[in-house]
């Protein structure tokens, strides 16, 4: 079984020094608010997707005051013992996995896959469409390199088309032809991520049923439906119908980086007329779905869920609880282990957390 062993921590977060062993199962890391349970699994993260799942510059991640800040990893994978190291500084971040620099991050992606629910994933279900379009991008990217190829490529002709509509608009004239084959190239790397976005969807959507359904006390079903701003097979009729729209506003109109997802309770949008707590159930079921999807594709997996039970009833707490499979290792954390059950218990090692882990 492929697991983390050990991680040691130097000056990320609130930590100076840190260095914790985790079993293969569950670890249940324990403390009060504000001690850097959070932290601790932000930095498990970072090792698997070379990213914060929250952090929207690197450098907040770097101790206050200093310059450069390490995650080891130590990963267990039968005999085998690889040892990754991600140092985050202001100029950049850098891999270095069993003391071999890895040339880009990206090569490095897919050493392992992560899945995390932290508090702020409730966005999934009410927040803005950007926060659903980051969840397809991170985890179809995950274990798609195609798609995240098309992903990158796209992005680039974006910028370099929206720059080019914005000369337009300065210089009352520019370069059509160039313009149409960026257009062209865009419309390409649009129809894999549209296509891939549809199948990952579907799949999800597999992986979830049931879940919702069982969390909640089968009072719930979840399910997702895509929105694409364009259909796969009408880009180039929409990039002509917007031309003029574009050349105006000086930016693109239409293409997947304006898609959406909706997320349906008892086929009724969540946004709307579910409670904080469904909400909740159903954004936490989509994260277990997407668990057991990734497992599909690899067993090299970790997942975490990050201050989960808070807003839970101790109903729905245990029946999470009871979701989790034993053949992964998992990370949970909390403020307190007094509500959890013997049987959970007994499989776990308790971690406690005071301040930085001082
Ligand atoms: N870059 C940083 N340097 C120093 N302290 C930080 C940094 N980023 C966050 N912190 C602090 O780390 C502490 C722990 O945060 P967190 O891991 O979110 O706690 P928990 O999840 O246990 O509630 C907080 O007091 C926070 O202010
Ligand atoms: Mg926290």
């Amino acid at each position: 079984m492929f697991y983390l062993s050990e991680v040691k921590l130097t000056k990320f977060r609130c930590y100076e020094t840190y260095a914790v062993q985790f079993i293969p199962h569950i670890n249940i890391i324990v403390g009060n608010n504000a001690v850097g349970k959070t932290s601790l699994v932000e930095a498990i993260y970072c090792l698997g997707l070379t990213k914060s799942h929250k952090a929207t510059n690197d450098s907040e991640m770097i101790k206050n005051g200093e310059e450069v800040a390490v995650i080891k990893g130590f990963f267990q994978n039968n005999e085998e013992k690889d040892e990754i190291v991600l140092s985050i500084s202001e100029k950049g971040k850098r891999v270095n996995k069993n003391n071999k620099i890895e040339s880009t991050l990206s090569k490095y992606l897919g050493y392992f896959s992560i899945v995390m629910f932290c508090p702020e994933d409730l966005g999934l279900v009410n927040g803005v469409p950007v926060f659903r379009r980051k969840f397809l991008d991170v985890n179809i990217g995950q274990i798609n390199k195609k798609y995240l190829k098309s992903l990158i490529n796209y992005r680039k002709l974006l910028k370099q088309r929206n720059e080019v509509l914005k000369v337009f608009n300065e210089k009352q004239g520019y370069d059509d032809r160039f313009l149409k084959i960026i257009t062209n190239a865009m419309i390409d790397e649009a129809k894999t991520i549209i296509e891939e976005r549809k199948k990952f969807i579907f799949l999800l959507n597999k992986h979830l049923f049931g879940k919702c359904d069982y969390i909640s006390g089968e009072k719930e079903e979840a399910k997702l439906v895509y929105n694409p701003n364009c259909d796969v097979d009408n880009l180039f009729k929409e990039s002509e119908l917007k031309k003029t729209l574009d050349r105006l506003t000086k930016t693109t109109n239409w293409g997947p980086h304006r898609d959406d997802f909706s997320i349906l309770i008892n086929g009724k949008e969540a946004s709307k007329y579910a409670s904080q707590g469904q909400q909740k159930t159903a954004a936490l079921s989509m994260k277990l779905g997407l668990a057991d999807l990734i497992k599909t594709q690899t067993e090299r997996i970790i997942v975490i869920l990050d201050d989960v039970f808070g807003e839970l009833d101790l109903e729905r707490q245990n029946r999470v609880l009871k979701l989790l499979t034993f053949d992964d290792q998992i990370f949970i954390t909390t403020t307190t282990i007094d509500n959890l059950s013997e049987q959970v218990l007994k499989d776990s090692q308790i971690i406690h957390i005071e301040n930085g882990g001082e």
